[in-house]
């Protein structure tokens, strides 16, 4: 078998310099919460593919139920001859989405197009243009979610002209507005009147807690406070539950903890256990607003990313995998909360269920947007953890922010490990040329 190295050489001879990659280490196997290398070396996986394995890698009923489909079909188009694999993925999206209304769902391949034909469904049902997205947000690299994007570098650095009628306001960020869910709305909700106009709306967009954009999670009383105002407007909310959905927050839909029932909401990634399979599920009026045929493609709720999705859901609802997620909670914070508590560098530890994160600044600087970030500091402790074999991801618009991403099924002593891991890549900061770092 090739080394990582020998692979590496490859890749820089076939493989576009654009696509990159965290680590210099190739998969062989990835099962539960670990992984290991061509070189046989372990990993701890706090990462998740990005929140996309919940119910670990490999597990064991998607992997059945993706062999049964491909000995079945492997392909029809949903378009040309529909299977019953899709109609049952949108029957459990009707159960599971918050809202007891009648809703109907779309199946497509990438949370970006998920989040493409909720603005296309958005804009057909209201006959208005203007979406409203937030700052930090990240919705995609296809050509309407790079605009709806907040970050430039890497994701929008040269690729436009983007999108039109797309408006960012701001985002409810305690650590950095200082302002309570309330007052954080009525300045968003102000800027949409003056920039906008409440008549010209058609969607406000937004993740419930953000994820690229740095694991941010808005004030209590945000959301709410903007879907009723979407709702008192005639906008459409549209809630991005890509990064949150399925369990991973502790519950199936991060917009339960505040009972918000978006109008629509769209998912991908925790949905089929690595298949690639994305929806928009909302309410029946909303999406039945667009003419037959305008909605679909050719892949979109492929019959075998089906399989694995009735299977992944089968899983979390068998091994209660939002109770699961609470539990990584209540193990990990404390802990968190002690290697905060030790290195100065950890402004703030946020985060739900199994969706956490730790923000890095330089301690005692404040900057026009409050604690100056310290993308160096995280950057460092992220290449000690990989140095220690623990999968690592870091997130948000300064880069400064360590996100917590483990799959909902990971071992207690997996966890524990994981956990350690990380402690001791923060030995790393007093190595760091960082002002201040490891004091
Ligand atoms: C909240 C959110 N929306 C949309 C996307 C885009 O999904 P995909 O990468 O499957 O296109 C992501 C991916 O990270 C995401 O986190």
């Amino acid at each position: 078998m090739p080394t990582s190295a020998d692979l590496h050489r490859r890749r820089g001879a076939a493989v576009a310099r654009g696509v990159s990659s965290m680590i210099p280490s190739y998969v062989s196997t990835a099962a539960g919460g670990t992984m290991t290398d061509v070189d046989g070396r372990g990993w701890i996986d706090f990462g998740s593919g990005i929140a996309v394995t919940n119910v670990g890698n490999a597990a064991p009923k998607v992997v059945e139920a993706v062999r049964a489909q491909v000995e079945r079909f492997t392909h029809t188009c949903f378009m040309i001859a529909p299977y019953e694999q899709y109609v049952a993925v949108c029957e459990q999206l009707a159960e599971l989405t918050p809202g007891d209304f009648e809703k109907r769902s779309a199946l497509f391949n990438s949370g970006a197009e998920a989040v493409e034909n909720a603005v296309k469904i958005a804009r057909h049902a209201t006959g208005r243009q203007a979406v409203v997205v937030f700052d930090h947000a990240y919705h995609g690299r296809t050509n309407l979610t790079m605009a709806l994007t907040a970050k430039v570098m890497p994701y929008k650095h040269g690729f436009g002209p983007f999108a039109g009628e797309i408006y960012r306001v701001a985002m409810s960020y305690p650590l950095r507005d200082g302002r309570g869910g309330a007052d954080a709305a009525a300045y968003a909700i102000g800027q949409i009147e003056k920039h906008v106009g409440a008549t010209d709306v058609a969607a406000v967009l937004i993740e419930p807690i953000q994820g690229e954009g740095g694991f941010v999670v808005p004030a209590a009383g945000f959301l709410p406070a903007l879907a009723a105002w979407s709702r008192q407007a005639g906008a459409v909310f549209i809630a991005d539950e890509i990064q949150t959905g399925f369990c991973r927050t502790g519950s199936w839909f991060a917009c339960e903890d505040e009972g918000v029932e978006p109008d629509l909401i769209t998912t991908a990634k925790g949905i089929a256990g690595g298949l690639p399979l994305a929806a928009v599920t909302g309410r029946a009026e909303i999406m039945d607003a667009v003419h037959p045929g305008g909605l679909g493609g050719t892949y979109g709720g492929n019959p075998v990313a089906c399989a694995a999705a009735l299977a992944t859901i089968e899983t979390m609802r068998e091994l209660d995998l939002a109770a699961a997620a609470r539990r990584i909670a209540e193990v990990a914070l404390p802990r968190l909360h002690a290697l905060a508590a030790k290195h100065p560098q950890i402004a703030e530890v946020r985060g739900r269920g199994a969706m956490l994160a730790l923000e890095l600044v330089r301690p005692g600087e404040s900057g026009p947007d409050g604690p100056v970030p310290d993308p160096a500091a995280t950057a460092a402790v992220a290449k000690a953890a990989h140095g220690l074999g623990l999968l690592l991801l870091t997130c948000g618009t300064y880069g400064n922010v360590i996100r917590l991403l483990p799959p909902l099924v990971i071992a207690d002593d997996e966890l524990d490990r994981g956990l350690s891991l990380l402690e001791q890549a923060f030995e790393a900061l007093t190595d760091t040329t960082t002002p201040g770092a490891g004091k």
